[in-house]
Parts: C-alpha cells; structure tokens; sequence
C-alpha cells in the first residue's frame, strides 16, 4: 500500500513536471493546438511537404479554411519572396511557398492582422556563420559543442544527428534565412577532405528541403597543406587547377553549394598575401574557379597589423585601392564596426566606401564580447542601429542596409552573415533569451527595415505566449500583455544600452579580459604583448584624460567617413556623446551636455548599467506566473550573475580610471564593493561564477 501511495506521488509529480518544463528546445517554434484546416495546390516535393505539415500542425486562423499555395512567375516576387493573403500564398518557387507560409503562421501566432502583400527579402543571401571546428569545439561558442562537427573519428553520419540538422533548418528556414556556412572562419584544410566533404554532403542533404544552402570556409593554404602542393600561390596555374578540381568534387556531392568564405592574411591566418599577391587576386581566383558552379566568394575584410598606429584604420586602407578589382562574384564581408563586435562602435567606414565592389555586413550573434550566454542581451538594437546608419555613400539615405543590398548600385549578389550562437546545448543558445538574438538576425535578414520592437515583440509571443484560445477569451491574453509583454520587451529594448553601461560607456572599447573577453581587464598590458591587443592602447587613459584621438590630430581616421559625418564626428559640438572616446582623447574634467564633467558621466554611467541590471531582476521577478518554472529558475540565475558581473564591471573600470582621474567617485552613486588588487588578479570569468559555487575564486590564468 504504502509503495503504491510513493508511486503515485511520483507519478503525479512526474507529470507535473512534463507540463510545466519547457527546455527550449522548441524555441519560438512551441507545440500548438491547431485547428483544422484543408491545402489545394500544393506539390509532392519534401519542401511542400515540410510546408503543409506546417500548416497542419500550426494553423490558428478559421478552423477548416482553404489554404492555397501557387506557384507561378510572378514579376513582383523575388525567387524567396511571396505573395500572402490570409488564406494564400502564392511564390515563384518553393522557398518561396515556405517562407510565406511561416510568416502566415507567425501572423497568427502573434495575433497580427494578415494583410494581402508582397514580401522580399531584403538580401540574398541570409547566412549564419558557425565558427565550429572539426573536433567539435566552437570558437566563442557558449552554447555547448557543435551541432555540426564531432572530432576524425566520428565523421559518420546517424540518426540523432540528422534529427538535430533537422530541427536546426526548421528553425533558420522559420525566419527567412536560406544558408550555413557549417565551419570556422579559422578554418582547418581538412574540412576539404574527402570525409568530411561527405559530411558536408549529409549535412546539405537535410538542410536542403528547407531552403537552406551550405557553404564552407576554406584556408588559403590548403593547396600545399591539404594537396600536398609546393605553392599555395594564387597566380600558380596548379593552384588554380587543384581548386578547381576540390570545387568540382564538392559540386558533385552537393549540387546547390553556396560558395566559399575566406580569411585571408588576417590574425595569422594565411592568404595572398604570403606571397605578393593580393586580396583581389587571391579572392579572384577562387571566384574563377566557383563561377561556372554558380558559387560566390565571401571575402573577410578583418585585417590589421600589429604595427599600424590605429586598428580602426586597416581594413579600409586595406581595401579601398581595390575597389574595381574584384570578380562580380566576389563579396567582401566586413564587421559591423571597424574594431570588432564590440558592445558599441560606430559603423565600419568600409561601407559606403567602396562603389564597384560589393559588400556585406558580417554581425555577431555569440555573445562574445557582451557577456558569452551569461547575460541577457537583445542585440537586434545594435544591428538595427548600424543597418540604419547614413554612410552618405550616393547623399543622403545611404544606409548601411542600401550600400549592402543591392538597392544603391544593383550589385548582382548581396548577402549578410550573423556569427550564430547555436551548440548543443538542448535550448541551442545557452541563455534562454540568447534565442532572441538568432530569431532577431533572421527577421533582420529578411527585412532589414524591421524595428527592433517588433521583432522583439514577435519573439516574446511566440516562445512565452499563450495559445490557448480559452485563456485568451478569459481575458489572461489582456493581463499577459500588461504584466509580462511590456515590461519584459522593455528589458530587452534597453538591454544591450544597459551592457553598454555597465562595460564600456561613452565610446570606450576593447576593455576587456584577454583571450575570453569576459569581464573587465582595462589594465592588462604585460610586456611582449602586441599593443594593439592590450586595453591600454584603445583607451589611452592618463592623467589627462582618456580616450582615442581618430580626429585630424591623431589618427584621423575620421577621414574615412564621408561628410557630413567626417565633421560631425570631429566637432566635439557634434560629436554623438555615445562615440565621444571613440573619436576623442579627453580631459577628465570635459564639461558634457548634462553639465557633468566627464569623470562624473563615467562614473554615472556605470552606475546606471548595474542599477538597470537590479531592474531587470525585478522585472523578472515579478513575472514569474507567465512563464513555465524551468526557464523562469533559468532566466533569474543568469541575471543574479549578470549583476554581479556588472558590479565587477563597474568597480574595475572606475577604480582603474580613478588612479588617472585622481577625482573622488561622485557621492550619491553606488561605493565599489570590490578592491582593485583583487579585481586584477582574478580571473573574471571565475569571479563568483554561479549560484552553486558562489565561493569559487579561481586565480588569474591569463
Ligand atoms: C575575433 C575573435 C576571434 C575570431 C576573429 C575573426 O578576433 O576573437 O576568435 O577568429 O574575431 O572574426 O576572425
């Protein structure tokens, strides 16, 4: 008896447990009750199929309503582009088919009117990068290993593997994306081996029914390295030829094969360069040897010296005297900013500048250098902030977005690239709310006009709303909204702002922990160490004052910039105060616009990251009856170490600075909890790392 009564409670709270668990798995794309519903016109093609199980497992408009999906030449619609009514959709081509059914579907889901229209997507080419290796880790990855890659003695391909590929292009094709480039930009050449191209191969036949095309990065010297060449010289015609072949043998195993994306001649990586050639040739000659496939070369533009006065500068100075040079199939993919993914920068003056090539913008989605998938962040602010920037290109209007999209010059390929934040990890993105941020990359992607709102809004509904059509005729739909919709959308909408506080206000950069880039680390400068990768050389902190001087006076690298904002920036009058240390080396007692000097705006700043991050424990808090128990315990646990990050952020910046400023941290901010000697000498990304080893102190492993 008694044995019965504990299984029964076992029982009850087993079940209780496969209710309310979600592990994020299903991202935004959760199980619902759909109504029924009938499809007429759709093919027999696994791409239909995919789209009518959509459909049927998904739908929440009319219950029994005709669905039609057509396709048909249509001048108006682009190859992934549609044409949707709130019972049709209609496409030139099956991608098409699936794109408007999911965005039919998110209608719905998201309780958006289904107004008849036509929607492109903005480029062609909608990539995520994954830095993953063959051996299965992934650079700056925090989401687990590989989804794609287990090490050389694991290159076969099983079921649990293509059930992962599987829910993986599920999710990318759900908001508009159509390609995976599957390695690290520091690419090894044995990608390019016979076994792993027949991975490859298992890889793109899962993907494909989704719409998404794979794509490879490939290291320069794989000629000798791979081939066992003597040259890896671009202008070698056995290069050439051994390229050629490679690219064939791939073709044959993957008929619709994106392209190449490249590193070249950048952080040791090896490229033209090495042998006098240069980046246009380099790139040339793979794009020669992938235009008869129909391939496209992605060519990365992250290069700089260690002996160049200003990083900030290179890949411009780089570039620029080859713009006309490269092959139409070329794109040269370049960084958000001229640094590198840091929390904020202004936009790399690549774009807007080079007329005759095209360009693409390369943004982060792993959260390398804003808190790894320990912080909540929404990035979509920052890549909205950048994609909307005027470069004044062709006059005014010149965004970034049109310089890469074809709209300004009608480049004959365009694309973008987010560096994806996926692993193996069952949520995919460690941080439950780093979902948003590939979910964000995609909306982006296909419309690069879209607010950060409304995507963050979409995403809040469809992976924490409702879809219980009786909650919602109760009226829980109005409190949801109310109680956890706007607050939390407001967290997110001022999160990456609140990052930005807490670690590098005012347009300070590159102050971080070395190597993992977690963690404040403004004072790292051991000798031996290339200057350009020690905090020091991008703050310039002294007793006069702080920041880097790009203006005329220093580096000039304000010139690069197309006017007006070439004055605008260097016009401390005009200067955007969120760029002001970016552009200007300055005194600790420059008046700001608030009337403080700029010692005290510092110091409030950072105060005000940590104290928006207490807010957002709070918020939180308060929202616990809106979400299921498993991620809710989740959520909060990051963000009581995302507070204790900030206060680390804060205190080790401000009482590094403070030996320079010599000014006394204005009184009615926040005292620093922690001692700079201890700050300096731990690790930060050891600092009190989680709720269950609060006491572990690991020292320093720089
Ligand atoms: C950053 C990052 C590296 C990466 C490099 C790149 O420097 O820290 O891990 O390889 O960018 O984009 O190539």
């Amino acid at each position: 008896m008694k044995i019965k009564v504990i299984i029964n409670i076992f029982l009850l709270a087993v079940m209780h447990m496969a209710v309310r668990a979600d592990d994020g798995h299903d991202l935004w794309l959760r199980k619902i009750n759909a109504s029924p519903l009938k499809v007429v016109g759709a093919g027999k093609s696994q791409k239909m199929a995919i789209a009518m199980e959509e459909l049927n497992s998904r739908w929440l408009g009319e219950a029994d309503a005709t669905v039609t999906l057509t396709i048909r030449p249509d001048k108006q619609i682009k190859p992934d582009g549609y044409r949707l009514t709130a019972n049709s959709v209609q496409a030139t081509t099956e991608s098409g088919i699936l794109y408007g059914v999911y965005e039919l579907l998110r209608l719905q889901q998201t309780r958006q009117h289904v107004r008849s229209r036509v929607s492109n997507p903005s480029y062609q080419n909608r990539l995520l990068n994954h830095w993953d290796n063959l051996d299965g880790s992934v650079e700056r990855g925090y989401a687990g290993r590989s989804i794609f890659w287990k090490g050389k003695d694991n290159v076969a391909v099983t079921e649990a593997d293509r059930s992962l590929w599987a829910g993986y292009a599920r999710a990318c094709a759900s908001i508009g994306l159509n390609g995976s480039v599957l390695n690290n930009v520091n690419a090894s050449p044995e990608v390019l081996s016979t076994a792993n191209l027949k991975r490859v191969k298992a890889i793109s036949d899962v993907l494909r029914p989704y719409g998404i095309r794979t794509f490879l990065s490939v290291n320069f010297s794989s000629p000798k390295l791979l081939g066992g060449l003597k040259t890896s010289d671009p202008l070698d015609p056995t290069v050439a030829r051994w390229w050629a072949g490679k690219i064939k043998e791939i073709y044959t195993l993957v008929p619709d094969f994106g392209g190449f994306v490249v590193k070249a001649n950048s952080e040791g990586q090896p490229g033209p360069q090495d042998f006098g050639r240069t980046h246009a040739e380099g790139a040339n000659m793979l794009a020669d040897a992938l235009k008869p496939w129909d391939g496209i070369v992605m060519w990365r533009a992250f290069v700089y010296s260690s002996t160049d006065k200003d990083r900030a500068r290179q890949a411009y100075s780089e570039f620029m005297p080859l713009d006309g040079k490269f092959r139409d199939n070329v794109i040269i993919q370049v960084k958000n900013g001229p640094i590198d993914f840091q929390p904020r920068e202004p936009f790399s003056p690549l774009f807007g500048a080079m007329k005759k090539t095209s360009m693409m913008n390369e943004l982060q989605i792993t959260q390398e250098y804003l808190g790894h998938s320990k912080q909540l962040v929404f990035l979509s602010t920052m890549w909205e902030e950048c994609l909307k920037s005027d470069t004044y290109q062709e006059g005014r209007g010149s965004t970034v977005a049109r310089c890469t999209n074809g709209s300004i010059f009608g480049n004959k390929y365009t694309a973008i690239a987010g560096v994806a934040n996926t692993g193996l990890d069952s949520n995919w993105t460690g941080h439950d709310f780093a979902q948003a941020n590939w979910y964000a990359f995609g909306r982006l992607a296909w419309n690069d006009t879209l607010s950060s709102a409304q995507i963050a809004d979409e995403w809040l509904r469809l992976t924490f709303g409702s879809n219980d059509q009786n909650e919602i005729n109760a009226g829980k739909d109005e409190l949801w909204n109310t109680e956890f919709l706007k607050p939390v959308k407001e967290m997110m909408l001022s999160s990456r702002e609140t990052a930005v506080n807490y670690s590098m206000p005012l347009g300070l950069h590159h102050i971080f922990a070395a190597n993992h880039h977690y963690g404040p680390g403004p004072w790292y400068a051991p000798t031996g160490v290339r200057p350009d990768w020690t905090p020091p050389y991008y703050h310039q902190a002294d007793t006069m004052g702080i920041g880097f001087d790009r203006t005329r006076s220093g580096s000039n690298a304000v010139r690069q910039y197309h006017q007006p904002l070439t004055s605008q920036f260097e016009d401390l009058n005009t200067c955007p105060e969120i760029y002001l240390l970016w552009f200007h080396h300055l005194p600790w007692s420059y008046k700001m616009r608030s009337g403080r000097t700029l010692w005290d705006e510092l110091c409030f700043r950072y105060d005000q990251g940590v104290q928006q991050v207490r807010e957002y424990q709070k918020i939180w808090d308060k929202s616990r009856n809106y979400v299921d128990q498993e991620r809710f315990l989740r959520v909060q646990s990051k963000l009581k170490q995302q507070a204790r990050d900030a206060q680390v952020w804060k205190d080790g910046c401000l009482l590094y600075f403070q030996q320079f400023s010599r000014r006394p941290i204005p009184y009615e901010i926040e005292r620093p909890v922690y001692d700079l000697s201890f700050l300096e000498s731990v690790n930060p990304l050891y600092i009190i790392r989680s709720a269950d080893n609060e006491k572990e102190i690991i020292p320093n492993h720089y």
